[in-house]
């Protein structure tokens, strides 16, 4: 696997020299080597179980008192499943009742961009057949991850972005809205607030906004920065014949240039399907992409590793600074992990 070694709450490999200062080097003991078990996750889950089974998520960040919005998603995707639609078709519909609950960063909830007016959202959809289709900083529809859907069904591609994403989704049927929320304006409100002093610094060393800004507009008066927040929402599921698919949506991180596109529409990066189980991520997007995630942690599947294991290791091996979350199901059960809280939903029969 590809994760990052310098995780603080991974598999920690203590080695216990034996050091006495007379004894010649040929006849100390062997240096053990002792694998302790891993730290305890804020997040984790996970079972066995057969049959149709679904779980969804609300995003790393999010906490109990989302429980009630993504146990919906997974009773509405099982009732799908059970109803003999697709997996696919179930973990698109656990990821719209998501994108309608605005409480959660996608379709309805998602976040607003720096301006004050930008809202550009990501989905992405995949089949254990390889089926793989996203959207890219798309604008003015309200379930991304439906339009994600229509460009695996109707067009050549893989992949739409921006203005074209947006314009495919009207030409086609999606009714042109801005899906804003009181519950995303209000959270943009707090960020500013949070992180005015921040943005306000005139020490770039971090990254220079006023000098990058991309917006159409002017960058407000009273820029900030924002935090880390919770930031997608996702559901894998099995169908009672074995199949897998995964989806996700978002409304991307809130502290980035106009155009920025996270892990949710990168392949093998947000989410991976294939005949061993489905993976869907949620976290710092960037740091996603380079670890290949979702991909990595089913290539652990595929290998026979326990969807809780998997999950479960690829998360202790994430650096902590940057906030990691992951579902997964296989062919004998499922597993959730996150290092922050996270809400989840688990449905099976
Ligand atoms: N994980 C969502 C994003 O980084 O946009």
């Amino acid at each position: 696997m590809r994760f990052d070694r310098s995780a603080r709450n991974g598999l920690m490999i203590v080695a216990l020299l034996s050091v006495g200062a007379s004894a010649p080097a040929q006849t100390r003991d062997p240096v053990p080597i002792v694998l302790l078990a891993p730290a305890p996750l804020p997040t984790l889950a996970g079972s066995t179980s057969v049959g149709a089974l679904v779980v969804t998520h609300g995003g790393v960040g999010s906490g109990p008192e989302y429980a009630d919005g993504v146990r919906a998603a997974a009773d509405t995707a099982l009732a799908v499943l059970l109803a003999r639609g697709s997996a696919l078709d179930a973990a698109i519909a656990g990821t719209v009742w998501l994108e309608d609950d605005p409480r959660f960063n996608a379709g309805t909830g998602a976040n607003i961009r720096l301006d004050g007016h930008t809202i550009q959202m990501d989905a992405a959809v995949m089949t254990d057949e390889g089926r793989f289709a996203a959207v890219g900083a798309i604008e003015r529809v309200k379930n991304p991850v439906r339009v994600a859907r229509a460009v695996m069904d109707s067009t050549p591609h893989l992949f739409l972005v921006g203005e074209g994403a947006t314009r495919f989704a009207h030409r086609i049927g999606f009714a042109d809205i801005v899906p804003v929320s009181p519950q995303a304006e209000a959270k943009y409100r707090a960020r500013m607030r949070r992180q005015a002093e921040s943005f306000g610094r005139r020490d770039t060393t971090v990254f220079d906004w006023r000098r990058y800004w991309n917006f159409p507009g002017a960058m407000p008066a009273d820029m900030l920065e924002w935090g880390r927040h919770g930031d997608t929402v996702g559901s894998v599921t099995r169908s009672a014949d074995g199949h897998f698919a995964a989806t996700l949506s978002t409304g991307g991180t809130s502290v980035t240039l106009c155009g920025r596109v996270g892990d949710v529409p990168v392949y093998g990066a947000g989410l991976f399907a294939g005949p061993a189980g489905a993976v869907a991520c949620t976290g710092e997007g960037e740091q996603i992409i380079r670890r290949f995630l979702a991909r990595s942690v089913y290539d652990r599947l595929a290998a026979g590793v326990p969807a809780k294991q998997a999950v479960q290791e690829a998360v202790a091996m994430f650096p902590e600074r940057w906030d990691v979350g992951l579902i997964a199901v296989d062919r004998t059960g499922w597993g959730v992990a996150a290092n922050r809280p996270m809400a989840y939903g688990v449905a099976g029969r």
